[in-house]
């Protein structure tokens, strides 16, 4: 049987979402033991990171196994994703060999290779994820990738239904933010698609040019259509926060072919952008977070920020991700 991989919220479906929190919830209750004993997990990164490196070696050394650290370009060759590339260029390796060699060696395999930054179209082919899952012979999970960042989207469903007790029918609102650079999508993607899968009713507020992919919405929208959920898209702020549960901040590019400011101040999330919104509401960003460019210090440093438990959540669905990938099933049925 090939190895199941979790790569894209599609992996899970929204069945599979459910389950995962349903299991987080629990664990983070009762910690399991030595689960992943003798195990161990090869980690490619092609970018860095903090959180994820960190919460992906600390779930593989509490659970009794070990993570292997790959930095691309540093210390590890560069790798070639392009199939048919006369590799003549610094990238020394093909992913053809190197993913098969890794996988003689470990029982899993992480990758994280965010967008090149060349276009949505570019980013929804995820070439180098895709690379993995084809050419691993063990289970591949995604430590964020040109499309998505689904352990982060988890992670930030877990939190908005620890926070709220339930996710069915929760309005909250994934808001564009402002940025020195054009991010990539992979985030707000996934904090879409995953809230959606969750029952949430997202409302997704940008301005105007800085639309997600179509095939994105798409696919949330039918999450929403099974959970209950609902998916809207406005360019109006103030509209989109009334009433919400949650703000979530994000910066992102702007759509395929269209020019558009990133230096919007009215957009970055201040104290004030509370006011219309739920009483218990609360502040969410994956991190890391530019300070008084992305969003101001009076919302990181208030109460209603919860991105460090956000962040401490990237854990407790990474081992149950982990976990399950290392028995070979994602979706027990
Ligand atoms: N949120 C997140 O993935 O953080 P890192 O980039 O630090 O891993």
């Amino acid at each position: 049987m090939p190895a199941p991989h979790f790569t894209h919220i599609a992996d899970l479906g929204g069945a599979g979402v459910e389950s995962i929190l349903a299991q987080a919830l629990a664990w983070k209750k009762q910690a399991p033991g030595k689960h992943l004993a003798e195990k161990l997990l090869g980690m490619v990164f092609f970018n860095p990171s903090l959180r994820t490196r960190t919460s992906f070696e600390a779930a593989m050394l509490r659970g009794g196994g070990a993570g292997i650290v790959l930095d691309v370009g540093g210390g590890v060759w560069k790798l070639e994703d392009r199939l048919g590339a006369i590799m003549d260029s610094d990238r020394a390796e093909h992913l053809r060999e190197a993913v098969p060699v890794l996988g003689r060696y470990v029982d899993l395999l992480a990758v994280r290779a965010f967008s090149e930054g060349i276009s949505d179209a570019d980013d929804e082919l995820d070439r180098v994820i895709r690379g993995f899952r084809e050419y691993s012979s063990v289970p591949v999970i995604t430590m964020e990738s040109a499309r998505e960042h689904p352990c982060q989207g988890l992670a930030d469903a877990l939190t908005l239904r620890e926070k709220f007790g339930s996710t069915q029918r929760l309005p909250v609102t994934l808001s564009w933010a402002p940025h020195i650079k054009p991010l990539a999508k992979a985030v707000p993607n996934s904090f879409l698609l995953t809230a959606a899968a969750a029952g949430c009713e997202v409302r997704v507020v940008h301005p105007k040019g800085f639309d997600l992919h179509p095939a994105v919405l798409k696919e949330a929208e039918a999450y929403a259509a099974q959970s209950g959920g609902s998916v809207t898209v406005s360019h109006d702020q103030n509209e989109g926060l009334k009433g919400s549960a949650c703000l979530y901040a994000k910066a992102w590019r702007p759509a395929d072919g269209v020019t558009a400011s990133l230096s919007q101040p009215e957009w970055q999330p201040t104290l004030a952008h509370f006011e219309p919104m739920r009483e218990d509401a609360i502040f969410m960003h994956c991190l890391p977070v530019r300070r008084n460019v992305e969003v101001s210090d009076e919302v990181l440093d208030s109460p209603r920020s919860a991105v460090v438990d956000e962040a401490e959540n990237r854990f407790h669905v990474q081992r149950v991700l982990l976990d399950r990938l290392s028995r070979g099933v994602l979706c027990p049925e």
